[in-house]
C-alpha cells in the first residue's frame, strides 16, 4: 500500500519493538491529523484525503488504542468492503497494522469484497472478536471521489459513540503506528496464509451470508414466484457490491433469469454511477419500471449492499411504507418470523406507518416501551434493542430495512422479504390468473392502516456555516414555541430537538433533529446529514397522515405541498442556504 511505502522510505527511523510471534513489528513515528471524527456511520472523506501519508494508518492505530487489548489481542477480525477504488490498498495497510497490534487472525473477503450485511453475518457465524472493519459508503467511488471506513463491535453492530469519541480523542494525540513487516497478501485466491502466529484467511464473500438467508426465508416459495412466466423481476446492483451476490442468490439459487440482473459486475468506480438506490440516483431502474409494460418487480441496492429500493410496476414503495408492510406480513410470509415479531422500531424521521402496525399487532415491546420505537438516525441505535431480544424488524426512511438476523440493515434481505410477500400472496394463482402486485399490497396496507404521506428533501453540499446557522435558528424557534401556536392552518402540538435515551444501557444522545409536530399528527423535521463528505447536507422530512381511503391515490408531492411550503418558510431555508430547490427528493 502507498502509505506503508511512504513511511518506510521516509527518513524517520523506525525501531523494532517486538518480535514475539515470529514477525517483525515496527513502530513508525507519526503526528496527529485533524478532522478524523466519525459521523453517522464511520469516517468518510475523499480518497485523496485517505491517501495522505499516515491518514488511514493513524486512524486504524487510534482505534486499536481505544479498545481494551483483550478485545483484539490474538482475536479474530473480519475485513471487507464494497469493491470501491482504494479498497485493496487499504486492506493491505489494515492487515499489517492489525498484525502489528497482535491480532491473531483476519478473515478477508476475496478481492477485499464483502457486503456490509455479509460482514455482519460472518462476524456472528464465526464468532469473530469485537472488531471488524469495512470500507463502504453509498457515495461515488474512484480516485476523485469518496472512501469510507466503519467498524463493527460486539455482536456485529456498528460501534457506539462512546467508542468513536474515544478514537477521535486518540487521533489527536497519536505518536506511533505499530505495523508488521510482512508482504502484501494475495487477495485473489481463497485460502489461508500464515505469518508466524498471525494468519490471513481469504474467504468466499457469499457463502456464510447465503447460508444464513436460507434459514430466514422459504427459498422454494420465492423460487416458485421467480420461475413464473407471468412475473418479471429485475435487480439493479448499480455496479456495486451486490453484483457479487446477485447471480449466486437470485439466479443460481432462486432461478431468476440471468438478464434480470443489471449492472451486475462490481466496479471500482461503480461505472461512474452514484450507487445510492433512490428515485434520483437509480433513475435507470425507475424508468424501466415506469415504462409501458415494464417488469412486475424492481429492486436495487447501494454501494455496500445494506440499502434497498423496492419498486412495483409504475409504483415506488417508500422505505417508510416498506418496513411497515414487511412487519405486517412477516409472520405469514417469512419462516424466520413464524412465531411473530418481537418488536418493531424505526428511526425518528421515518414515517409513523410502522407505529400503526406495532399498535395493531399489540406487541409486548410496544406496550412496555411505547416511545422508544423511535431511535435517532443511524442503524447502530437498533443493536442494543436486538441484543436485548426486544426487536425483530426495523427500518429507516433512508432506504434501510432489516431484522435481527444480523446487526446491519440488509438490502438483499429486504428484496427477499418483498419477494416472499408477493410469492405468498400468489402461491395458489394459476397461470393466466391476475397476480397480486406490489402496488396492490401497499394500497391494501393503506386501506387497513391509513396512509402516512412522506417525503424527504435533501440539499446536498451546502455551505456548512450557513447550514449550521439555519439549525441554530430552528433551535431558537423551538425554544420560543409553545403548544397551540398556529403555523398557517396547522396547530403546534410540540416542537423540540430530539433526544434519545437508550432503554437498554441508559446512554443519552441529544440534538438528533429539530421536530415540529402538529395536532393532526403532521410533522416537519430538520437535520444535517452525518454521512456527507463535503460541506453540509440539509435534510427536511415532511409527513402527513391520511385515514381517508379515497385520498390515498394522491401524489405525495401534491398531498404534502402545503406542509412542504410551511417547512421552507419556518426554516427560512432559502435565505440561509441560497437554495431554491433540493438536489434530491425521495
Ligand atoms: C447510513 C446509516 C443510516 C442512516 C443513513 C443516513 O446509511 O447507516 O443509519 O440513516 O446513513 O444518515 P444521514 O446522517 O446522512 O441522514
Ligand atoms: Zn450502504
Amino acid at each position: 500500500g502507498s502509505i506503508i511505502r511512504a513511511t518506510s522510505s521516509s527518513s524517520s527511523p523506525s525501531t523494532t519493538i517486538a518480535e514475539p510471534e515470529g514477525i517483525k513489528i515496527k513502530s513508525i513515528p507519526t503526528k496527529p491529523i485533524e478532522g478524523q471524527k466519525t459521523g453517522t456511520s464511520g469516517l468518510r472523506k475523499k480518497v485523496k484525503v485517505f491517501k495522505q501519508e499516515n491518514y488511514l494508518a493513524n486512524w486504524i492505530q487510534a482505534l486499536f488504542n481505544s479498545l481494551p487489548p483483550e478485545d483484539y489481542k490474538n482475536g479474530l477480525l473480519v475485513l471487507g468492503g464494497d469493491g470501491r477504488y482504494f479498497n485493496r490498498e487499504a486492506a493491505q495497510i489494515i492487515i499489517k497494522i492489525a498484525a502489528g497490534n497482535s491480532v491473531g487472525k483476519i478473515l478477508v473477503g476475496k478481492e477485499g469484497i464483502l457486503s456490509t450485511p455479509a460482514v455482519s453475518a460472518v462476524i456472528r457465524k464465526r464468532k469473530a472478536s469485537h472488531l471488524n472493519f469495512f470500507f463502504a459508503s453509498h457515495n461515488p467511488g474512484g480516485p476523485e471521489y469518496d472512501w469510507g471506513i466503519k467498524f463493527n463491535y460486539g455482536s456485529g453492530q456498528p460501534a457506539p459513540e462512546s467508542i468513536t469519541d474515544k478514537i477521535y480523542g486518540n487521533t489527536l494525540s497519536i505518536s506511533e503506528v505499530k505495523i508488521a513487516d510482512i508482504p502484501d497478501v494475495d487477495l485473489s485466491n481463497v485460502g489461508v496464509t500464515n505469518f508466524g502466529s498471525f494468519s490471513v484467511e481469504v474467504i468466499d464473500p457469499v457463502s456464510d451470508y447465503l447460508e444464513l438467508l436460507e434459514t430466514v426465508f422459504d427459498f422454494q416459495l420465492i423460487k416458485g414466484l421467480l420461475s413464473r412466466p407471468d412475473f418479471r423481476f429485475i435487480f439493479d446492483a448499480m455496479h456495486a457490491v451486490t453484483g457479487a451476490y446477485a447471480k449466486p442468490i437470485f439466479v443460481d439459487k432462486l432461478g431468476a433469469s440471468l438478464d434480470s440482473i443489471s449492472n451486475g459486475i462490481p466496479l471500482e468506480d461503480f461505472g461512474h454511477g452514484h450507487p445510492d438506490p433512490n428515485l434520483t440516483y437509480a433513475k435507470d431502474l425507475v424508468n424501466i419500471l415506469y415504462a409501458e409494460n415494464g417488469p412486475d418487480f424492481g429492486a436495487a441496492s447501494d454501494g455496500d449492499g445494506d440499502r434497498n429500493m423496492i419498486l412495483g410496476r409504475s409504483f415506488f414503495v417508500t422505505p417508510s411504507d416498506s418496513v411497515a408492510v414487511i412487519a405486517a406480513n412477516a409472520r405469514e410470509a417469512i419462516p424466520y418470523f413464524k412465531n411473530g415479531v418481537k418488536g418493531l422500531a424505526r428511526s425518528m424521521p421515518t414515517s409513523g406507518a410502522l407505529d400503526r402496525v406495532a399498535e395493531k399487532l399489540n406487541l409486548p415491546f410496544f406496550e412496555a416501551y411505547g416511545p422508544w420505537i423511535q431511535v435517532p438516525t443511524g442503524w447502530k441505535f437498533f443493536g442494543n434493542l436486538m441484543d436485548a431480544g426486544n426487536l425483530s424488524v426495523c427500518g429507516e426512511e433512508s432506504f434501510g430495512t432489516g431484522s435481527d438476523h444480523i446487526r446491519e440493515k440488509d438490502g438483499i434481505w429486504a428484496v427477499l422479504a418483498w419477494l416472499s410477500i408477493i410469492a405468498h400472496r400468489n402461491k395458489d394463482k394459476k397461470p393466466g390468473e391476475k397476480l397480486t402486485s406490489v402496488s396492490d399490497v401497499v394500497k391494501e396496507h393503506w386501506a387497513t392502516y391509513g396512509r402516512n404521506f412522506f417525503s424527504r428533501y435533501d440539499y446536498e453540499e451546502c455551505e456548512s456555516e450557513s447550514a449550521n446557522k439555519m439549525i441554530e435558528y430552528l433551535r431558537d424557534s423551538v425554544s420560543k414555541s409553545k403548544p397551540g401556536d398556529k403555523y398557517g392552518s396547522y396547530t403546534l402540538q410540540f416542537a423540540d430537538d430530539f433526544t434519545y435515551t437508550d432503554p437498554v444501557d441508559g446512554s443519552v444522545v441529544s440534538k438528533q433533529g429539530v421536530r415540529f409536530v402538529f395536532t393532526d399528527g403532521s410533522r416537519i423535521i430538520y437535520r444535517l446529514s452525518g454521512t456527507g463528505s463535503a460541506g453540509a447536507t440539509v435534510r427536511v422530512y415532511i409527513e402527513q397522515f391520511e385515514p381517508d381511503v379515497s385520498k390515498h391515490d394522491a401524489d405525495a408531492q401534491i398531498a404534502l405541498k402545503p406542509l412542504i411550503d410551511l417547512a421552507l418558510s419556518v426554516s427560512k431555508l432559502k435565505d440561509f442556504t441560497g437554495r431554491d430547490k433540493p438536489t434530491v427528493i425521495t
